[in-house]
């Protein structure tokens, strides 16, 4: 765990025509990490990225790739997605039979393990694997698609999980994903998150790669709490 805030611009939201070009714009805007959503069209209701675009993404950045899997028991693809080049691998709570097993296996594969909750799934399922984690995601939208709405609720979700780690003697990064923007980014990090997943308020046709991350950094270097 860093102890700046991190940006990770979600590449859902960019142009895929020119997929490449928006990475470098991210990454020379100060994107910490590129945050990659595979959807599966049944743990979410849509179908997006898999490896071979790791595999491209890859080869464009030496950002860490922070890889989200919103896929049904995703144990079975876990060393595909480490060898096209993920660093982070994120698997749900809800889509995992053997959740524990899965986290040591994405360790052992040489990745960081990351647990990701439902806006609808509480923080306390996660007891007795919180020790095993680098970091949780909480979804603060439901999984699908980019441009929801923001759902404050589930900001007392990360200031719990802030407090469980505490509790257990573990940094963590808490990270936040959906609906980041300029007009919520400061009550996540208020709440205890550390790394800010953005997809549409980094890639917008309405103003560059680069205004869109200064916009967010001015936002979260002006709240950072002490
Ligand atoms: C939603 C994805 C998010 C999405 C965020 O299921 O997990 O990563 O890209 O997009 P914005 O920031 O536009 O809400
Ligand atoms: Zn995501």
């Amino acid at each position: 765990m860093s102890n700046k805030i991190q940006i990770a611009p979600s590449i859902l939201a960019a142009d895929f025509t020119c997929l490449g070009d928006q990475i470098r714009e991210a990454e020379a805007a100060g994107a910490d990490q590129i945050h990659i959503d595979v959807m599966d069209g049944r743990f979410a209701p849509n179908i997006t990225m898999g490896p071979l675009v790791i595999e491209a993404v890859r080869r464009v950045t030496a950002l860490p790739l922070d890889v989200h899997l919103m896929m049904v028991e995703p144990d079975h693809m876990l060393s595909t997605f480490a060898q096209s080049g993920a660093n982070t691998l994120g698997v749900h709570y809800e889509a995992c039979l053997n959740l524990h097993r899965t986290l040591q296996t994405i360790r052992q594969l040489g990745c960081k393990p990351e647990v990701v909750l439902n806006p609808g799934t509480p923080a306390s399922v996660l007891s007795e694997v919180l020790h095993l984690v680098d970091a949780v995601l909480v979804m603060t939208v439901n999984p699908g698609f980019g441009g929801q709405a923001f759902l404050p609720e589930t900001m007392r979700k990360v200031t719990q999980l802030r407090e469980m780690a505490k509790a257990i003697g573990r940094e963590m990064d808490i990270e936040v994903d959906g609906g980041v923007n300029v007009d919520t980014a400061a009550t996540c990090v208020a709440a205890g998150a550390t790394i800010l997943v953005a997809g549409s308020a980094v890639f917008s046709s309405k103003y560059s790669v680069q205004a869109g991350m200064d916009k967010l950094r001015a936002v979260i270097e002006s709240k950072k709490p002490v």
